[in-house]
């Protein structure tokens, strides 16, 4: 589904990316870990179109997509949920969801009902504004609003980061429930163990470079791998 070949991506003149590739398929939870300033954030921007790559290619459904902006890639069936989690503070959770919302074409079907279905505690908190939720609730809802789009491939920005043990468990349920549904994630992850549990194939990025790609089982057992890049 996503096919990411090479690409170089700077800020102005800082060179962030080194001929980073990866790809997902259909129906794939696929983790990208690495460390503070790894170069996940700016990977996952890269794919969504927030900072286009200078070179390489991008393919999305087989489709090039380098240089398309992000509303045009929203369209083509992307959903992007970026680190720091983009919610209006002052609409309540029904309206953040409610003006989310997009015309499906042809997509899975996502409404706010499967969203409360999937996030029992959005339903609970429907008429609280955005800015009054928890930290965690903010966190679910920046994700529901991700699916309102009907999304073919979810773009996850660590979205554990910050939370307290207890709502990291409920939130890794939540992503185990959207991957037996099967929808396509890319998840930005620090946290090694939650990419474990969650995904299917990892990816390490290390200093803007590729440093290892393989199974979940293959990352387990690479302990030099682990030490060097990840720190556990
Ligand atoms: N807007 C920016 N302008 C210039 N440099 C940036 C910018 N954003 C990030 N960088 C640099 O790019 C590199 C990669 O950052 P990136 O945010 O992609 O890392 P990350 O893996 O997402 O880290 P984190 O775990 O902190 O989110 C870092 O060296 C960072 O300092
Ligand atoms: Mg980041």
């Amino acid at each position: 589904m996503l096919e990411v070949e090479g690409i170089h991506t700077y800020y102005g003149l800082s060179h962030i990316l080194f001929d980073v590739s990866l790809r997902v398929e259909a129906g794939e939870v696929v983790c990208l870990l690495g460390r503070n300033g790894a170069g996940k954030t700016t990977t996952l921007k890269s794919v969504m179109g927030v900072t286009p790559p200078k070179r390489g290619r991008i393919r999305f459904n087989g489709e090039e997509i380098v240089g398309r902006p992000p509303h045009v890639l929203a369209q083509m069936g992307m959903g992007y949920v970026p680190d720091d989690r983009r919610i209006f503070p002052d609409l309540t959770v029904r309206e953040n969801l409610e003006i989310a919302a997009k015309d499906p074409a042809g997509h899975r079907q996502w409404d706010r009902d499967r969203v409360y279905a999937l996030f029992p505690a959005l339903r609970e908190k429907e008429p609280v504004k955005g800015g009054h939720l928890s930290g965690g609730e903010q966190k679910m809802l920046a994700i529901a609003r991700a699916l309102m789009g009907n999304p073919e491939l979810l773009l996850l920005d660590e979205p554990m980061e910050g939370l307290a043990p207890l709502l990291v468990r409920a939130l890794e349920e939540q992503v185990l429930k959207l991957k037996a549904i099967s929808l396509t994630v890319l998840l930005a992850e620090q946290n090694v163990h939650s990419a474990l549990r969650l995904s299917d194939r990892c990816y390490v990025i290390d200093d803007g470079h590729i440093r290892f790609q393989g199974s979940v089982l293959d990352l387990k057992e690479n302990e030099e791998v682990r030490r060097r890049y990840l720190l556990v």
